[in-house]
């Protein structure tokens, strides 16, 4: 593993596509807002931009990197297909709203938002995951979307999808924060060459005030929020923290000027649960 040095460093993908190494998160912002603020976090050195048909803010999205002044190939677009879009039709048809609303050109990465679980499916769980899967294949050898993957799928919803499908994924968006580390499939993702990215690398914000962190971050003399996300990086994940603050939005890239020692990685490693969603996905009602 090579330690990221920039928000423009990159990780790359088993199909040699490479991704800017700090993403910036939209879950929550308006789409009249989110424009602006992804024209200031480009401004500040964000290569990439995460949304969702689900955040509801694609048409401002694409506003935003529209309008930020850098030609399109040099930001790295991702959006997601909601639950209700499981299937391969509606998966086509969620793919063409969300490039309607972004207006972008081209898509960089798609990803299936979350597994369908046991919980909600009883057995067919995998096979409608695989069928959703097929047609993220469909796409990507259609050349529409430059690489395909999951988010909030387990070791054991990725292995059940990979003996089902033809590829595997490429990136694995999980939830990841100090005290919700899930190095299972962790280390499934690194064996199979997948990207792991997280979203709520903070744990919306719940865990900044833990006092393990606060310590840490007066050790290194640097604020919990970029010791939690130090500690991605130094896990070689791709973190994705959402602020709607100009002076947060910048002090999330001022990672790369440090480094936590193996013990206090050890440390942050070992938290119990201290806040942020901590969702089980097989426990997920949709
Ligand atoms: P704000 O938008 O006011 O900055 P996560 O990315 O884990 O979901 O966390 C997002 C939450 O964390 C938001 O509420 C955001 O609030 C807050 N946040 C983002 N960056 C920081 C930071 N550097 N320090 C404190 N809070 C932050």
């Amino acid at each position: 593993m090579r330690l990221k040095t920039s928000p423009q460093d990159h990780f790359t993908l088993y199909n040699g596509v490479t991704v800017p190494a700090l993403g910036y998160g939209t879950f929550q912002s308006e789409d009249e807002a989110v424009g602006e603020l992804i024209r200031t976090a480009v401004d500040i050195g964000y290569r990439h931009i995460d949304t969702a048909s689900m955040y509801k803010n694609e048409r401002g999205v694409g506003e935003g990197i529209r309008s930020c002044g850098l030609p399109r190939e040099e930001l790295f677009v991702t959006t997601k297909v909601w639950n209700a879009n499981r299937s391969y039709e509606k998966v086509m048809e969620s793919f063409k709203e969300s490039m309607e609303k972004l207006d972008i050109g081209y898509l960089d990465l798609l990803l299936i938002h979350w597994p369908a679980n046991r919980k909600m499916f009883g057995e067919d769980a995998p096979k409608i995951n695989a069928d959703t899967w097929a047609a993220f294949e469909e796409l990507y050898r259609e050349k529409k979307v430059r690489a395909i993957g999951v988010s909030n799928f387990r070791a054991h919803h990725l292995s059940e999808l990979m003996e089902m499908s033809e590829m595997r994924p490429m990136v694995d968006q999980i939830e990841f924060h100090p005290g919700f580390a899930h190095f299972e499939t962790l280390a499934f993702c690194r064996e199979n060459e997948i990207v792991n990215e997280a979203w709520s690398p903070l744990g919306r914000k719940m865990v900044l005030e833990n006092e393990t962190l606060t310590t840490l971050a007066e050790k290194y003399g640097k604020t919990s929020a970029q010791i939690c996300l130090r500690w991605e990086v130094q896990h070689d994940i791709l973190p994705l923290p959402k602020s709607g603050s100009p002076d947060r939005i910048r002090s999330n890239t001022e990672i790369y000027d440090f480094e936590l020692d193996q013990d206090d990685m050890e440390i942050i490693d070992a938290l119990p649960p201290i806040g942020g969603q901590c969702i089980d996905p097989d426990q997920m009602p949709i």
